[in-house]
């Protein structure tokens, strides 16, 4: 007996679950997090508000918000201990594997709230995991160059707080730039949630094997890591970097388009936006903006992006298959002019995700019509058939 399931690798018509968290439209290229367009969110919200919103379905008011950050700063410290996880990493370590390991490896502090049942237990990871994700990047970050880590500052803003740990050394005085933060903290909302994404549905099959949530969020950094997902916008600065020159654009084109060249235009393309990225939009406003109030005018690699989009846009290749720039095409140019290095592109990423995951997660483990993840499969292998003893096998 083969078995008669449904076949549909990727998954690109199988509904995993149902969901209150965010709505895409993809044909209209329209994205919502529980209702509230993203454009307003992107120009009116902050990031903790959002994350609030994600987690507890509704936007605070003013003394909820309060509380939340209160709550949130509250555990923005990491264990004193959990830093001698970074001195086993050699200085080069790439940053998403040490913060994969160090978040799977708070599940191993916090023996107490792991019992996913209870739903105390369940916010308070949540809380304590978005809390750290900041504290924790920033120590990868300080690891990889070889400075001290920086303790946070509750007094600062989400953003402001991870700025002055990124940046902040004891030597000299360091001041927030309020552009800077603004525009890390729009990036943040606008990478909050996605429905189903790879990362968020690792978290969610993950999740429904009772796993605790440490483990679960370590799982979705590593699918979140690969160059299809959550790493092209390191994939991205890359690719313009191998580029270089305006004038090499075409024949980077041709190259994209040629199945026999594994070459693909990276921060291009999405499963299900078939229209621009609602996003990526945003981003590319901003990036522009950025680049001025810093003062970077006539940045190579943003011209390079522009002309990339616009010769891309206007062949056949990228109209027929409705490719367009996603989330991650413009969002590598601005975090460059923060200062951020290329290879912690993608922890900024994981860092604006956390809420998503964190709700995703809550929603699963309280959807009663949820069960355990078990894909079937069509077996394609040989027939059944009689062990071969070894002196008999030719
Ligand atoms: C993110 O899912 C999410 O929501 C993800 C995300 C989130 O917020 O969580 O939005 C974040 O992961 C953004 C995507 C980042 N990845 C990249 O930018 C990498 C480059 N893009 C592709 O690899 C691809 O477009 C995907 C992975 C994004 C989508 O893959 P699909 O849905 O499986 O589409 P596909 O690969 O089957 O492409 C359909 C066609 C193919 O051509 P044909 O075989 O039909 O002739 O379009 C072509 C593909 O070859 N194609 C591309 C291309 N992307 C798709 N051709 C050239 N360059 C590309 N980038």
């Amino acid at each position: 007996e083969m078995g008669y399931f449904t076949y549909d690798p990727g998954f690109t018509s199988t509904a995993s679950c149902r969901s209150d968290i965010t709505y895409i439209g993809g044909d209209q290229g329209e994205l919502w997090y529980r209702g509230y367009p993203i454009d307003q969110l992107a120009e009116q919200s902050s990031f903790l508000e959002v994350a609030y919103l994600l987690l507890h379905g509704e936007l605070p008011n003013k003394r909820e918000l309060d509380t939340f950050n209160r709550a949130i700063t509250h555990h923005t410290m990491v264990n004193e201990s959990l830093k001698n996880f970074f001195n086993g990493f050699h200085y080069n370590a790439h940053p998403m594997a040490m913060l994969t390991g160090v978040v799977g490896s708070l599940s191993a502090f916090y023996h107490d709230t792991v019992d996913v049942n209870d739903p105390h237990n369940r916010m308070l990871c949540a809380y304590r995991i978005f809390a750290k994700m900041p504290t924790i990047s920033a120590a990868a970050f300080k690891h990889m160059l070889g400075e001290p880590f920086v303790y946070p500052q509750n007094r600062l803003s989400y953003c402001g707080n991870l700025l002055n740990m990124l940046f902040s050394r004891p030597s000299e005085e360091f001041e927030i730039n309020p552009v800077a933060e603004r525009a890390l903290d729009q990036l943040l909302i606008l990478h909050a949630d996605h429905e189903q994404n790879a990362s968020t549905s690792t978290i969610r099959l993950t999740g429904s094997t009772g796993t605790n949530p440490f483990a679960a969020v370590a799982a979705g950094c590593a699918a979140l890591w690969g160059p299809a997902h959550g790493g092209a916008n390191e994939a991205v600065l890359n690719m313009l970097e191998e580029i270089g020159d305006v004038k090499q654009v075409p024949r980077y084109i041709d190259k994209a388009k040629d199945k026999d060249d594994p070459f693909r235009l990276m921060g291009f393309g999405h499963r299900v936006y078939k229209h621009y990225d609602p996003r990526a939009s945003i981003i590319r406003k901003t990036c522009h903006e950025v680049l001025d109030e810093l003062g970077i005018y006539n940045d190579p690699q943003l011209e390079l992006a522009m002309r990339l989009e616009e010769i891309a846009l206007a062949d056949d290749y990228f109209v027929e298959r409705k490719l367009y720039p996603n989330v991650d095409f413009y969002s590598g140019i601005i975090y460059r002019a923060l200062g951020i290095p290329t290879e912690f592109f993608t922890v900024m990423f994981a860092i604006g995700r956390a809420p998503g995951w964190l709700a995703q997660w809550m929603e699963l483990v309280t959807d009663p019509e949820q069960r355990i993840g078990r894909p079937r499969q069509l077996y394609a292998g040989p027939s059944k058939r009689d062990y071969v003893p070894l002196h008999r096998r030719s």
